[in-house]
């Protein structure tokens, strides 16, 4: 499902929801499916929602994008133009200065098993390489600087049995698989990665990452393990922490510096320097993954003088994701808004609060109680009118 709320004038215009109608929906509540090709895996169309080249599109790792109409009535399974063989990333990222949407899809199925894709600003696809991985691993995000992309070889690795079983997620811990990053030249292909080994570890997200001369710097929330729990369990029993991983091109090395300590997920920059040094992060803080695995409050991280600001939301309101909002061109990194939809069990109805990111403990700028509850989701994105 998807949630709109439009802001103008300094108001909250108006709010609405709508289910993207995807094909299994559709065959399940018996009515139409979407328009467009079919997709290798049907998904749900539940995990990101962005706007590319006047287009919104609904995204899930497992399945192709639907395209939305304005009004969110609409969904049509979106392959630019046949471009697309495998599914797509819900974490492309856009090139700040090209404004290329830069992403990857993986397929568990047969090899190759991942593939690197660019699609140019006026959303056309451009570049399709495919990417040799030597088993089906689940591969949620990646990092891209100015220059080179880094994919995550991770050993959370598909299992068939499960899959045969009907589990709606087929993966499992495997460290004996090993764990890799491969860097790319953005321009390169297959043959021009550098795969480097190191501990394994899980990463769902990337906050950003950044060339450092022969290294890049890549911040990510990291887990020492998921899917380690069995099928139908909580997916970890580890606590996510944002750390630094240097990717040493020359020592072919990375290594790991812990930031912070405090469990958080859904981490977030100023997408105005995405792939370029940035200094602050946005992401929601967490309880005790193993007592209380709930969103309690927002945590910036300062990372140049390495400090952190909590928000806290209040008592029975929990926050989703923190959405940073640029206030304009030539300002500070942090000068802006940051956005986040906030339960408010009391009135069993969601709140978007509205934080001024350079003062972030609050109080916050505005609150806008919305007339239902939004249930907790994953991601999302402020889309200028304009765009
Ligand atoms: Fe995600």
């Amino acid at each position: 499902m998807i949630h709109a709320i439009s802001l103008a004038g300094g108001k909250a215009t108006g709010y609405r929801n709508r289910w993207v109608r995807t094909r299994a929906l559709a065959a399940k509540v018996d009515t139409t499916p979407p328009r467009g090709p079919s997709e290798p895996v049907d998904g749900p169309a539940n995990t990101h929602v962005i706007r590319h080249a006047g287009t919104t599109l609904a995204l899930v790792e497992s399945g192709f994008p639907h395209a939305l109409s304005p009004t969110l009535d609409r969904a049509r399974v979106h392959d630019f133009d046949g471009g697309l063989s495998s599914s797509m990333t819900a974490h492309p990222k856009v090139d700040p200065e090209t404004g290329d949407l830069v992403f990857f899809g993986y397929d568990v199925f047969g090899p190759p098993f991942l593939r690197f894709h660019v699609v140019d600003a006026a959303g056309h696809l451009v570049r399709t390489e495919d990417i040799d991985i030597p088993r089906a691993t689940m591969i949620h995000d990646f990092g891209v600087t100015s220059t080179r992309a880094v994919f995550l070889d991770l050993p959370i690795v598909f299992d068939l049995d499960l899959a045969a079983a009907g589990h709606s997620i087929p993966f499992r811990w495997m460290p004996e698989a090993g764990a890799r990053v491969g860097v790319m030249p953005r321009t390169g292909g297959n043959s021009d990665i550098r795969w480097i080994s190191m501990d394994p570890s899980y990463v769902f997200h990337v906050l950003n990452a950044y060339d450092d001369g022969g290294s890049v710097i890549m911040d990510v929330v990291r887990y020492d393990k998921a899917f380690d729990t069995g099928p139908g369990e909580a997916i970890t029993s580890s606590n996510p922490v944002l750390a630094r991983w240097t990717v040493d091109l020359v020592a072919n090395r990375v290594s790991e510096q812990r930031l912070d300590d405090t469990p958080v997920e859904f981490p977030r920059i100023d997408d105005a320097v995405a792939g370029q040094p940035h200094r602050y992060g946005y992401c929601a803080r967490l309880g005790d993954i193993a007592h209380d695995p709930t969103f309690l409050g927002l945590v910036k991280y300062d990372l140049q003088r390495d400090e952190s600001t909590r928000f806290e939301p209040g008592e029975h309101r929990s926050p989703g994701e923190p959405v940073f909002v640029r206030a304009g061109d030539g300002r500070a990194e942090d000068e802006g808004w940051v956005l986040s939809l906030v339960y408010d069990a009391t009135r069993d109805a969601s709140d978007l609060v509205i934080l001024d990111a350079t003062s972030f403990g609050g109080p916050a700028v505005a609150t806008v109680h919305l007339p239902a509850r939004v249930p907790f989701g994953f991601h999302g994105s402020w889309v200028p009118t304009d765009s």
